[in-house]
């Protein structure tokens, strides 16, 4: 991370402290808040957010590491999470796993070099009578076969596309 940016990702959490009250029940929202906007908490982020809430560096180590919304290192644009626990396991997530996997050519906990996509494990997901159950962002997908896996990720590449040409539009006004 260069110097400018660590100094204008100093200045975004001294603000989000300030808003939060400085104190250690500020932590939770304030990784949330850094996770929504950069994509991931970085050690830096976490060094600056346990110099400003006056806590160990741990606490906030471990925060990032309990919650499965929170993660440590960049994420693709569209993280995929493949609940992996006992009534989808039954009901065939291995076979929508190993499909993910060789249609991104990536494996569990990595992202596609294009940093479009990461497959990640989850545990349940409140779905567990319509399993196999995953997760793209905040949208559930129930009842996944494999067969339905390229069109899953069809519809996240075409909503990128349409994202992305908006954005030119936007900029080109
Ligand atoms: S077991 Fe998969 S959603 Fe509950």
């Amino acid at each position: 991370m260069l110097v400018t940016e660590q100094e204008q990702l100093k200045a975004e959490l001294q603000e989000l402290a300030t808003r939060h009250g400085r104190r250690r029940d500020a932590l939770l929202p304030m990784v949330q808040e850094v996770q929504r906007r950069h994509g991931h908490v970085s050690s830096y982020a976490m060094q600056v957010i346990a110099d400003l809430l006056d806590i160990h560096p741990v606490e906030v180590h471990s925060v990032v590491s309990f919650y499965s919304f929170l993660s440590a290192r960049p994420l693709g644009r569209f993280v995929i999470r493949v609940c992996r626990t006992i009534s989808c396991d039954m009901a065939g997530k291995d076979r929508v796993a190993r499909q993910l996997e060789n249609d991104l050519k990536i494996k569990f906990g990595e992202t596609t070099p294009d940093g479009q996509f990461t497959l990640e494990w989850a545990n349940c997901l409140g779905m567990c009578d319509q399993g196999p159950a995953i997760l793209v962002n905040e949208q559930v997908f129930t009842g996944v076969t494999p067969e339905q896996v390229h069109g899953i990720l069809e519809q996240c590449r075409r909503r990128f596309s349409a994202h992305a040409l908006a954005q030119t539009a936007e900029h080109a006004v």
